[in-house]
């Protein structure tokens, strides 16, 4: 069953279209990827789907649980168990670990937040009482934001490259924390333009240009992109797509 579909979604910023006619249904308790090369509209889509302000003048309908959220904020969306984790991890100025992790879990146990930081490798003796801001590396927000995820348990949640600035051991500790997420009932959205990430989906959507030219099961998706995206030299609509889906 969909848990979120997408109907005929445009979206046109500073009078360019950027998301094109896309039609999507997001199964339940799946893990999707979306997948395309840079500038693809990739986080567009994400921001469309939370519904960020600036990203709310489309076309077309977002379905959550078969009713439109077109009219929704992201505050009423995120209430619905609609969650996103950036591509650039945010940070918070003297809020803890700990703190941040608790908001995330609209409460939550010493215990669930030492759990939910070991799961990502992190010692929670050592990081629980840090400030989300600066003084962390990329990577180690990254992880901080992950395991705030495994703490809120949202319905649906779409991670924007979730690999980007982890280190090679610290993204298998990712890579199980979206079995877990699995396990307990998630939607997983991975955006992503990483082999090593499409592979972890059960289920992929290629997007390119801003429209989907494929989707399909991960390995299928995974041998297009890997035959015809990682070889083109992207345009906003490359014709080696179009030639291609003509066929
Ligand atoms: N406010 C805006 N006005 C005009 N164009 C924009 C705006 N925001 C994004 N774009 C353009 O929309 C396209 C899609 O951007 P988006 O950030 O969604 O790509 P992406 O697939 O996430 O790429 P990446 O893999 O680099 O993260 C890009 O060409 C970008 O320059
Ligand atoms: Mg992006």
């Amino acid at each position: 069953m969909g848990i979120l579909e997408v109907r005929d979604l445009t979206l046109k910023l500073n009078g360019t279209s950027i998301l094109n006619e896309l039609n999507v249904n997001f199964w339940d308790n799946h893990i999707h990827a979306v997948v395309g090369p840079n500038g693809a509209g990739k986080s567009t889509f994400a921001y469309t789907l939370m519904g960020l302000s600036g990203y709310r003048d489309y076309t077309g309908d977002i379905l959550f649980e078969g009713e439109s959220i077109k009219n929704l904020s992201i505050d009423e969306r995120a209430k619905k168990g609609i969650a996103l984790s950036w591509q650039e991890p945010a940070r918070f100025e003297g809020l803890t670990v700990k703190n941040f992790i608790k908001a995330s879990a609209n409460g939550g146990s010493d215990s669930l937040i030492n759990d939910v930081l070991n799961k990502m490798g992190l010692d929670p003796t050592a990081y629980a009482h840090r400030a989300v801001d600066k003084t962390l590396s990329g990577g180690e927000r990254k992880k901080i934001e992950m395991a705030s995820i495994l703490a809120m348990r949202p319905r649906f949640v779409m991670l924007d490259e979730p690999d980007s600035g982890i280190d090679v051991s610290s993204l298998e500790n990712i890579f199980k924390a979206l079995q877990i997420l699995k396990r307990n009932g998630s939607t997983v959205i991975l955006i992503t333009h990483s082999l090593t990430v499409l592979k972890q989906a059960d289920h992929a959507f290629l997007l390119c240009g801003g429209k989907i030219y494929d989707k399909g099961r991960a390995d299928k998706i995974e041998n297009f992109f890997e035959d015809k995206c990682l070889i083109c030299d992207h345009k906003n609509i490359p014709t080696e797509f179009e030639t291609e889906t003509n066929k």
